[in-house]
């Protein structure tokens, strides 16, 4: 089935991401949040990596007016109505999810197919909340979503196999590169990288090495183009220890287990860059490890 018009659920920096790739690719996009504020700071993202692109010439002003006039913002769930793939990328919670998706269930026409850009919630629990399973799949971004070109397509027991084809042919079109994962919580990537980077925490938090040397590490000894820590700070704490406590819930395994300094660091505020301290302070000219232990 043809794709032309997608809808994002939310506007933070994975919704503005993939919204911002939609619109770029020539698909008209419709971002829908639940106030103002968030769209404002979302847009300001976008604004701020065509402002990048521009000064780059990667791109010129008539492109950019042309995305822009492709992308429109709502408060209304209604307004997604018309929309052939709705991507949802709103907080980790599944009620709330289930809610949207319930309700943009009973609007949507029949061919619109519903996805989830969760990064560790089963694919299957939200789509047993509506009556189109076989329409439902996840397609999982990567932060940043302009510059990661990986995309995991999920498929559940339920989905069909053209949804799957559908899906996978419209990550090719927004220039990702899709691979296919079964539903299961974390997919490929979470799955091998949660338990990563909570070792790297374990590995702190046991006084075996200092902040930077865990990052130079793997940064120079395995060529990541950050080290675990710096890769921590960049996707959030807050995010991390939401991810490895579902993933714990679903495995009980005690690779996913959230170390108590993570805890202790997102009870304290420290998110990471969105909060101005992580593992390292971010308010000088260069980050600086905080002393943590
Ligand atoms: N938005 C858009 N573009 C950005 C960007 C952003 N936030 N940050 C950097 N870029 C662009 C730059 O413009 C530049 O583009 P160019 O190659 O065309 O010039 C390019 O990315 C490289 O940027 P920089 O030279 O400024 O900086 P780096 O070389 O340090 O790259 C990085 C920055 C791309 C973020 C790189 O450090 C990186 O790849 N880090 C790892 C990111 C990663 O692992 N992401 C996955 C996280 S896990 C996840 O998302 C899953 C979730 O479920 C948890």
């Amino acid at each position: 089935m043809s794709i032309e018009k997608i809808g994002v659920l939310g506007c933070g920096l994975m919704g503005a991401g993939i919204a911002q790739v939609c619109a770029q690719s020539g698909f008209e996009t419709v971002v829908r949040e639940i106030d103002q504020k968030f769209i404002d700071k979302g847009f300001a993202i976008i604004e701020k990596n065509f402002k990048r692109a521009l000064e780059k010439g990667e791109i010129s002003k008539q492109d950019r007016d042309t995305i822009w006039g492709r992308l429109k913002s709502t408060l209304d769930l209604d307004d997604l109505k018309d929309c052939d793939l709705i991507i949802e990328a709103v907080v980790e919670n599944l009620e709330l999810k289930n809610q949207m998706f319930s309700a943009l269930d009973k609007i949507c026409p029949k061919r619109t197919i519903l996805a989830s850009n969760t990064s560790s919630l089963t694919i299957m629990a939200m789509a047993a909340s509506t009556n189109r399973p076989d329409r439902f799949c996840g397609i999982h971004f990567f932060n940043p979503v302009p510059v990661m070109e990986l995309t995991e397509v999920v498929k559940t027991i339920a989905t069909s196999q053209e949804t799957t084809n559908t899906c996978l042919e419209f990550c090719k079109r927004i220039g990702k590169k899709p691979i296919l994962a079964k539903d299961n919580s974390g997919f490929i990537v979470n799955r091998l990288l949660i338990p990563y980077l909570l070792d790297a925490i374990r590995v702190f938090e046991g006084g075996l090495a200092s902040t930077e040397d865990i990052d130079t590490g793997m940064k120079l000894g395995l060529n990541h183009p950050m080290g675990p820590l710096t890769l921590l700070d960049f996707v959030g704490l807050d995010t991390t220890y939401s991810i490895a406590n579902i993933m714990f819930e679903e495995f009980r395994e005690q690779r996913f287990a959230p170390p108590p300094l993570l805890r202790k660091m997102v009870l304290a505020g420290y998110y990471g860059r969105k909060s101005g301290k992580g593992f390292y302070n971010y308010s000088g000219d260069k980050p600086v490890p905080i002393k943590l232990i």
